[in-house]
């Protein structure tokens, strides 16, 4: 396996996960799933969001997370951050990476963020000049794939968005599929355009699993050349502002699928179902995940007499 063809696995179940959980996940919870997330191979951690806590109260706590969290050396954490005030809050802990979001839909930008599209560009803009060198840019475009207001999404929007990013400056951009609409032709066509439009621009693919699409995507995005994917610990996940939104694919299962498959991911497969384990007993459900349940492939069976 080529040095290119090893994939980046980026959790967000910190983020992305704990911030739709109705209980709150206590401070200390956190950075110990962080600490031990770190030691499983992850390339990125999306460690917390620097949005309003009127907004989102369950990562209120982002200063502190994000300030006690043990660094371990190749490991990039990364905050998801709505406006420059956010920016401004992560800066000041030392986060590597800024990960500023808005919607390919005027109406889920507006139920997310209170913001039409261009006030949030407006906010990238003054983002893109406070961070300089402090840290790396990537922009996550929500609803990339169809909204749950507007429905399909026209891909000629999502391409001016990426356009844009890239003029500003941002050396990511994130295609996310907020409420699990994409379908593996839709992803490959889409990802194709844009690789072949900005090839300097590292993508990463952000898939929901609320229809059961979630792995099907990710491999329609991988055969086309992508190799940073989002995923969530447990399949945890979910916008708050999208009705009906849930889990992300979910980290373990697709590791172990790519894994399978002979791919290169970095993680250790084991440390991360250890992890995972630990899930229901923080957030008081069972979770989506089935290499948990099933434990992987390889694992055999007695053959009953
Ligand atoms: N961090 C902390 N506080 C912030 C903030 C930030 N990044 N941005 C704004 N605020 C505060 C303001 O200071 C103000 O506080 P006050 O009421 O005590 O005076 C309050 O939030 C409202 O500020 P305003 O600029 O009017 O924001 P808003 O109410 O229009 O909300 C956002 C805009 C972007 C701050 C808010 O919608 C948000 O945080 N959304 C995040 C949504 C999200 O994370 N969704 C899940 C991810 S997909
Ligand atoms: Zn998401």
């Amino acid at each position: 396996m080529s040095k290119i063809d090893r994939l980046f696995i980026q959790e967000v179940a910190v983020r992305d996960g704990f911030q739709i959980e109705p209980r709150f996940i206590p401070t200390e919870d956190k950075i110990r799933l962080v600490n031990t997330l770190s030691r499983t191979g992850l390339a990125k951690i999306e460690v917390t969001s620097f949005t309003s806590p009127k907004a989102i109260p369950a990562l209120a706590d982002a200063e502190v997370v994000m300030s006690e969290i043990e660094r371990v050396p190749g490991v990039v954490y990364a905050a998801l951050v709505p406006n420059a005030r956010g920016c401004e809050r992560a800066l000041a802990c030392g986060v590597d990476e800024i990960n500023v979001f808005m919607s390919a839909s005027a109406s889920h930008n507006l139920a997310n963020l209170r913001m039409t599209p261009e006030q949030s560009l407006a906010q990238f803009r003054a983002i893109v000049a406070q961070v300089g060198d402090s840290a790396t840019l990537n922009a996550s475009l929500s609803t990339a794939f169809g909204c749950p207001f507007e429905g399909a999404v026209p891909q000629e929007r999502v391409l001016q968005r990426v356009g844009e990013f890239a003029d500003m400056g941002m050396q990511g951009v994130s295609l996310c599929d907020t409420t699990g609409m994409a379908n593996p032709a839709q992803v490959a066509q889409l990802c194709e355009a844009v690789m072949a439009r900005w090839p300097e621009l590292t993508i990463t693919v952000h898939f929901h699993d609320t229809r059961g699409m979630g792995l099907a995507n990710a491999l329609a995005a991988w055969q086309t050349g992508i190799r940073h994917f989002d995923a969530s610990l447990g399949g945890l996940g979910g916008c708050p502002y999208a009705p009906g939104a849930s889990g992300n694919v979910c980290t373990e299962d697709l590791v172990h699928m790519f894994q399978a498959m002979g791919c290169e991911t970095g993680v250790d497969l084991d440390a991360l179902l250890a992890a995972a384990a630990t899930l229901p007993g923080l957030v008081g459900h069972e979770l989506p995940g089935q290499v948990l349940k099933a434990g992987p492939a390889t694992r055999l069976h007695p053959m009953p007499r």
